[in-house]
């Protein structure tokens, strides 16, 4: 029997389909890690190696950089640690930007009078978005359990349901970061199937819910207007999570890709959809609707620590190898969708698939499927279910807990280049210079400073 895997089955779908749909969508967007952009410029990051640097070559490779006009925002030179010729060889590390037509002619330049010439290009970084304004491109859709595609979906035969779903596909597409969410007016019907829901689901939550879920549905109930006759405003909840953790919604049109996904929530965006499955079928959805957002992911994105770990993941994500991302996603399964986590002595829900799932939520806490412990390493290639209830659950200490052993997780993906979340500008940093890094360092230690400060004060 299927089950109400709704955006959950959809986001592992996500993942696995990712490779067969869109493999070619993400070789097109490859590139250096600063990537070919619009303008028709490219960031390169360059290290070589100049031999006996007392004669020309110094100026040989200057005359590349000059005949290209290349821009360079940094230029830096050490003794070779390998030495060929002489003493007076250098590294050179070079940061800069080009003309993307360019770029291979100057390597190629390079190299007849440099050695060991060697660029980020070719590591083949996947693209990844830099600051919010770049999630507008990531909104890349895996075609599945679609009304007007798939036989099996409740609203296939429905004319009227598949041109409401053409409406919300619109708004989500022309969104831009930035843009107020969109405004609905749900009908009387699709309220009708959000009561049923909610009226449902809400029985469960005292007994099967973690605290951190109940303290937030408190809050969404006295704020937000969480209750069984009124769908809640994407906008509403949007500014309601803002507040608490910094994270916000953007309206999706459907299943996205994993990379996309994953990709916006290092910047705290949850791409969330805001159409309502349909009325024959209010208990199981087979994709993501809002009554999944808004009654399974938005409550737990209202916790400090469980924002910090979505945050994790996404951030792992960027620029991460297919592989990597498919054991993310796998990750992202098996916690904010089926997470379990201990609390005072019995086992409570925090996953999004349970806490939006009747049948699935009184089956996860039954005894009767196996429990393992949370366990990136094991955890990350573990088999899933996206056709049925889970076999397995894993259950974290707490969310702490899992918080940190994810980071550990997250630290050990091999990348050539560290990020780092500006906080101050919603984007990420490439940590590919030491200036960089000290920079970074810098601000840390001002909060330090202010940090201790507070201490001294309170003691
Ligand atoms: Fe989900």
């Amino acid at each position: 029997m299927k089950t109400n895997l709704v955006g959950d089955s959809g986001q592992k779908e996500e993942a696995s389909k990712e490779k067969e749909t869109c493999g070619m969508e993400s070789l097109n967007r490859q590139g250096n890690m600063d990537s070919n952009r619009e303008d028709g410029r490219a960031s390169l990051i360059l290290t070589l190696t100049l031999s006996n640097v007392r004669k020309t070559e110094l100026s040989k490779a200057a005359k590349v950089f000059e005949m290209f006009e290349t821009q360079i925002h940094h230029f830096e030179t050490r003794r070779a640690k390998k030495t060929k010729n002489s003493a007076d060889d250098l590294d050179i590390f070079v940061e800069c930007e080009v003309r993307s037509a360019d770029v291979a002619v100057i390597i190629t330049s390079l190299r007849r009078v440099a050695e060991d010439v060697k660029t980020i290009r070719e590591e083949e970084v996947p693209w990844f978005p830099r600051k919010i304004q770049d999630l507008d491109k990531c909104h890349h859709l895996i075609t599945k359990y679609e009304p007007s595609l798939d036989h099996g979906h409740p609203g296939y035969a429905d004319l009227q349901y598949k041109k409401r779903r053409a409406f919300f596909a619109d708004l989500a597409f022309n969104y831009r970061a930035g843009d107020p969410l969109p405004h609905i007016e749900y009908t009387a019907q699709e309220t009708a199937t959000w009561r049923e829901v909610y009226r449902k689901l809400s029985s469960l939550y005292p007994t099967h819910a973690c605290i951190q879920y109940l303290d937030a549905f408190r809050q969404l109930e006295k704020y937000c207007g969480y209750q069984e006759d009124h769908i809640p405003q994407l906008q509403d909840v949007s500014r309601f999570l803002k507040e608490r953790t910094g994270f916000q919604l953007r309206p999706a049109a459907g299943l996205l890709s994993a990379r996309d996904f994953l990709a916006s929530l290092a910047f705290r965006v949850f791409q969330s959809t805001q159409y309502i499955r349909h009325f024959s079928s209010p208990m199981h959805s087979p994709e993501p609707d809002c009554c999944h957002e808004l009654l399974g992911h938005v409550p737990m994105l209202a916790d400090k620590e469980f924002a910090q770990f979505s945050q994790d993941i996404g951030l792992a994500s960027l620029g991460s190898s297919e592989a990597e991302i498919e054991k993310l996603a796998t990750l992202y399964w098996f916690t904010v969708e089926f997470g379990l986590c201990k609390q005072n002595g019995s086992i409570k829900a925090y996953g999004a698939g349970l806490l939006s799932s009747y049948g699935e939520l009184m089956y996860a806490l039954s005894n009767k499927p196996e429990y393992k412990p949370f366990d990136p390493e094991v955890t990350a290639v573990h088999p899933y279910q996206d056709q049925d209830f889970q076999p397995v659950y894993f259950i974290a200490e707490n969310l702490e807990d899992a918080k940190a052993k994810l980071q550990n997780y997250a630290m050990k993906i091999k990348k050539p280049f560290s990020l780092h979340y500006n906080p101050f500008t919603s984007s990420i940093e490439v940590m590919n210079t030491p200036q960089k890094v000290k920079r970074a360092l810098h601000q840390m230690k001002e909060e330090l400073k202010n940090l201790c400060l507070a201490l001294e004060n309170l003691s």
